[in-house]
This record gives structure tokens, C-alpha cells and sequence, in this order.
């Protein structure tokens, strides 16, 4: 857990540990991504949810740590066509200090070496600093593609 150390007592000066997400750190970046407005958080979330995405996209994922706390988290994985980042999201102590874009860098990389040419997130339309992060880091908001989804029910036992 980020616990009693809690993340606003880390000293600016404390290195960068980049590591990849395991799910031991569950915890602690559910905390952070708690803490970070910008981040939609559902049932998709759930410990064995994110344990389940990780391990169908192994080494994809990862966290910042400074002394031994989680400062920022991204998950990544890909569908063997597109790639796609969720939830980046780095402490309101540790922002514009470059770990965001460090990390979605490492998950560019991983997801170019498993032959991945392009890479989409999803955005509330409302994070206008969340938007002005990405087109930093060199992204392009599309104005030709909506997001459509439907919620898939579970079948009741009739339909089995
Ligand atoms: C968006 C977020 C991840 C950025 O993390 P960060 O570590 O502060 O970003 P970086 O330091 O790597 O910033 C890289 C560049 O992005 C731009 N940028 C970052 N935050 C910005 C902001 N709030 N407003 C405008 N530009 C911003 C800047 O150009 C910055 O470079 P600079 O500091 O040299 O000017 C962080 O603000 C955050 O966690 N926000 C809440 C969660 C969220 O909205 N996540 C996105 C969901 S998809």
C-alpha cells in the first residue's frame, strides 16, 4: 500500500524508479489513480479485472516509483492490431516533471517492438489537461471518429 508514506511526503528530489506493473502494486495505484481526477474508473477495474489485462499484455504496463511509492501508473496493451493506453495518471506532487511522458514512451516502445503501428486512448472530453498533455507529447485528438460502446449483459440462464 502507499499507506502512512503517502506520496505527498516524497522529497521532489527522490530518484525515479521506473518499474513494470505487477499486481502487488494493485493497491497502490488504484490509490493514485483514485486521487487523480481524469481517470474513469468502473468495474473494469476490479484487482482481477487488471491482473486479467496484464497478463494478456505482459511487460506493457508500468509504474514510477519514488522511495518505494507508486508516483504515477499506465497500463498498455494491444489487441495484435492496434495498441491502446488506459489510465495514466502521476501524482499532482510529481507533475510536469516528465513522467508522464517517460512513461508513455516505455509503452510505445513495447507495444513497436510487438509490431504495433498505431496506438489510440480514450479521453474525457471535459480533460482539457489531459488533451493538452497528449498533443505535447505528439498526438492528434480525431474529429472524424466517435466512440460507441454498449454495456454486454451477462446471458440469464434462459438464453444458455
Ligand atoms: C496528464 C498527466 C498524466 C500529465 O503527466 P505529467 O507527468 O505532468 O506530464 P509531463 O511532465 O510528462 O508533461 C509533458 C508535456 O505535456 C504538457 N502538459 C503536461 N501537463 C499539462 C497541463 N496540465 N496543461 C498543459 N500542458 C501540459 C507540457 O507541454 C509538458 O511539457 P513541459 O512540462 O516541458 O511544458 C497528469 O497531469 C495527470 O495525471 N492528470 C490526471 C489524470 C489524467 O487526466 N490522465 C489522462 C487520462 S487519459
Amino acid at each position: 500500500m502507499v499507506s502512512e508514506k503517502k506520496n505527498f511526503n516524497i522529497s521532489p528530489s527522490s530518484p525515479i524508479i521506473y518499474l513494470p506493473f505487477a499486481i502487488e502494486l494493485y493497491d497502490d495505484v488504484l490509490a493514485l489513480w483514485q486521487q487523480c481526477g481524469g481517470v474513469g474508473l468502473s468495474g473494469a477495474d476490479a484487482r482481477e479485472s487488471i491482473q486479467s489485462y496484464v497478463a494478456r499484455n505482459p511487460g506493457m504496463s508500468f509504474v514510477a516509483t519514488a522511495d518505494g511509492s507508486v508516483v504515477a501508473a499506465v497500463l498498455a496493451g494491444h489487441d495484435g492490431r492496434r495498441g491502446y493506453i488506459h489510465h495514466l495518471a502521476v501524482h499532482p506532487s510529481h507533475r510536469r516533471r516528465g513522467l508522464g511522458r517517460q512513461l508513455v514512451d516505455k509503452c510505445l516502445q513495447v507495444l513497436r517492438d510487438a509490431g504495433i503501428q498505431k496506438c489510440h486512448i480514450m479521453i474525457f472530453n471535459e480533460n482539457s489537461e489531459g488533451i493538452n498533455f497528449w498533443k505535447s507529447v505528439g498526438w492528434t485528438p480525431r474529429t472524424d471518429v466517435s466512440v460507441i460502446s454498449k454495456s454486454i449483459e451477462p446471458a440469464d440462464a434462459g438464453d444458455r
